[in-house]
């Protein structure tokens, strides 16, 4: 009976969702409004992104964006996507997005209460070669019902109501926690629905792996030198952890949600502050690490402490395992 009954007691997103809105009963429904229109946005991107081969999607846009990338069609495509339906929902007041040098403030008469920051497309040196990219975001509360200004975004990640990420790889999961837990949910393209698959996450307490870009060794600092040495040539004799490197933060985050170890976009000589973008990168990841039992450090302190000063603010980011982040803030503490 439990199998046809599984079968048949469908948990979509939307329905999980509802579930927690009914533990607030002050709530109108406004987050749940709020999260079927980024599901609405999730699930077209990752259609045009299925497509991109065949829809001639790959490729340059022809412009560049405030990060001074090259911004690619999918970039452009998936920024328009999520822009349209977060405004459409009538429940934001404020959007930010790696690829728009300025905030959205969104007119009056279909103004909410939510702040959304998001990175459209993670990952986009790896669309015109096929493998996993996605996207990332947050949902702050704006802080008064006075005029929205740019104040009210530059919020520390602790501040967070919900984060997420969608990622698009072989299946489309979207993993959303909205501060009591972190939930996965699978893209049934039949139904067109998000089912949940991977109730409750907790990132193992210690991992085997580590993931970086050994690329920039050369512009290490001390402790992270140290710390990366520490994997390759462990000195309790344990054996050597693995190197695992996508280069979409999405897949490299989501599989260290499943498998446990660390992930490290670690400052270099060359850009101080590391390339991860705190808004819209280092807070929902952070904050979804922290609800899966993880933790995510900045080499100076916890990541979701960190209080933005502009948009598009860079951190280094070291998060995963709980265990396997202490041992890098050891080394930090002793250099700090
Ligand atoms: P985006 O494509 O949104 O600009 O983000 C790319 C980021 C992130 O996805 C990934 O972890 C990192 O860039 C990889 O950077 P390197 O190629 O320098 O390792
Ligand atoms: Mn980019
Ligand atoms: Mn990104
Ligand atoms: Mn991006």
């Amino acid at each position: 009976h439990s199998a046809d009954a599984q079968r048949t007691d469908l948990m979509t997103i939307t329905r999980f969702v509802l579930n927690e809105q009914s533990k607030h009963p002050e709530s109108r429904g406004d987050f749940t409004i709020l999260l079927s229109h980024i599901v609405l946005g999730c699930k077209f991107v990752c259609s045009a992104v299925n497509k991109a081969g065949l829809a001639k999607l790959i490729g340059l846009a022809g412009e560049t964006n405030v990060q001074g990338e090259e911004q690619k069609k999918l970039d452009v495509l998936s920024n328009d996507v999520f822009i349209k339906a977060l405004v459409s929902s009538g429940r934001t007041c404020i959007l930010v997005s790696e690829e728009d040098e300025e905030a959205t403030f969104v007119e009056p008469s279909k103004r909410g209460k939510y702040i959304v920051v998001f990175d459209p497309l993670d990952g986009s040196s790896n669309i015109d070669c096929g493998v996993s990219i996605g996207t990332i975001f947050g949902i702050y509360l704006v802080k008064e019902d006075r005029e929205p200004t740019i104040e009210d975004v530059l919020q520390p990640g602790k501040n967070m109501l919900a984060a997420g990420y969608c990622m698009y790889g072989s299946s489309c999961t979207l993993v959303l926690s909205t501060g009591t837990g972190v939930n996965g949910f699978t893209l049934d393209p039949s139904l067109g629905e998000f089912i949940l698959t991977h109730p409750d996450i907790k990132v193992p307490k210690k991992g085997k792996i580590y993931s970086v870009n050994e690329g920039n060794a050369k512009n290490w600092d001390g402790p992270t030198t140290k710390y990366v040495e520490n994997c390759k040539f462990p000195k309790d004799g344990s054996s050597p952890k693995s190197l695992r490197y996508v280069g979409s933060m999405v897949a490299d985050v989501h599989r260290t949600f499943l498998y446990g170890g660390i992930f490290l976009y670690p400052a270099d000589k060359k850009s101080p502050n590391g390339k991860l973008r705190v808004l819209y990168e280092v807070f929902p990841m952070s904050f979804l690490m922290e609800q899966a039992g993880g933790q995510a450090f900045t080499g100076k302190q916890r990541a979701l402490d960190l209080v933005p000063t502009k948009l598009h603010e860079r951190s280094p980011i070291f998060l995963g395992s709980y265990e396997d982040v202490e041992e890098i803030k050891a080394l930090y503490a002793v250099d700090n």
